[in-house]
């Protein structure tokens, strides 16, 4: 292996360390962030997901609001919930931890949120701030994905950037802050063609597609840094019968002898997430109240 291996761990930890300080420097001014994370249905990944989420969010000082409703709840239910939170004045950010049941709307739910409080970045107001260069809360995960690039290139520009996977969740975003980061973006997709070939141009390659280790070694540009936003569940049955493991998009063993820097999984992006959800958090706070963000 040649590669250095990209800490997430230690990258999300030292973000978490910031953010809690930003919180002492706003309780000194008498603001305490709240976030709201909102769980419908029993979804065991969901639901590990939202107590660490409200764990950490202790952790860094803040106040966390947990509201979990059946998997039955209406749509009504949930919207209804969300204008609660909107108008509640202790909080800061609103999470409405997806996938939601498939008799909810999940598009018409994002709408409803405050794109104030939105701290997901998922409202279409948030996405057009971001992609017409403005002041926006932006995506956890990209934000995540930029922060460890760069850990690796301080500065980013003119960088052939790749970015493996279009959804509104990462693919998309993370192009956006590619390019405001003056990189030269492609977004590539399944129905790119010569996927192999087009991956092989970037200096920074992001895979964000959501199948177990498509992305092989040969796919890599020798010294490119890689970024896997994967996290798939796969059979280990060399493990014993019935055992899983987490594997990225990304071939990793392959992928470590060519690239120069590498994410691992899990340990990469995945610690970012949170990490990032608390600083939007603080950030939130902060712009509701006209405050400077201590961070
Ligand atoms: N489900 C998986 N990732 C996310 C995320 O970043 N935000 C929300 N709200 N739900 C998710």
């Amino acid at each position: 292996m040649s590669a250095t291996i990209i800490d997430g761990n230690a990258q999300g930890e030292k973000l978490r360390g910031k953010v809690a300080e930003a919180v002492r420097v706003l309780a000194g001014q008498g603001v305490t962030p709240g976030l709201a994370v909102v769980l419908v249905g029993e979804d065991p990944a969901s639901r590990v997901y939202v107590r660490n989420k409200s764990a950490k969010t202790v952790e860094a000082g803040m106040r966390s609001f947990d509201h979990k409703l059946p998997a039955d709840a209406s749509e009504a239910e949930v919207l209804a919930l969300v204008r609660q939170l909107n108008a509640d004045e202790a909080v800061d950010g609103i999470l409405v931890q997806l996938p939601l049941p498939a008799h909810i709307d999940s598009a018409k739910v994002l709408l409803a949120i405050d794109p104030a409080k939105d701290v997901d970045g998922f409202h279409p107001v948030n996405a057009g701030l971001l992609a017409t260069g403005q002041q926006a809360l932006v995506p956890c995960t990209p934000l995540g994905c930029i922060i460890l690039a760069k850990s690796v290139h301080p500065d980013l520009s003119g960088m052939n950037a790749v970015v493996v996977g279009r959804s509104n969740i990462v693919g998309k975003p993370v192009a956006q802050l590619l390019l405001a980061e003056s990189c030269t973006v492609t977004i590539a997709h399944s129905r790119t063609r010569d996927l192999p070939e087009v991956c092989r141009r970037a200096d920074l390659l992001v895979a964000a597609v959501g199948r177990p280790e498509m992305i092989r070694g040969d796919w890599v540009k020798p010294g490119a840094t890689v970024i896997d936003v994967g996290i798939n569940r796969v059979p280990n049955p060399s493990a014993g019968e019935g055992k899983t493991r987490l594997v990225g998009d990304v071939a990793f063993a392959e992928a470590a002898e060519v690239a120069g820097a590498i994410t691992p999984v899990p340990g990469g992006v995945g610690p970012m997430t949170i990490a990032c959800l608390l600083r939007n958090t603080v950030q939130a706070a902060c712009a509701r109240r006209g405050l400077k963000v201590p961070l």
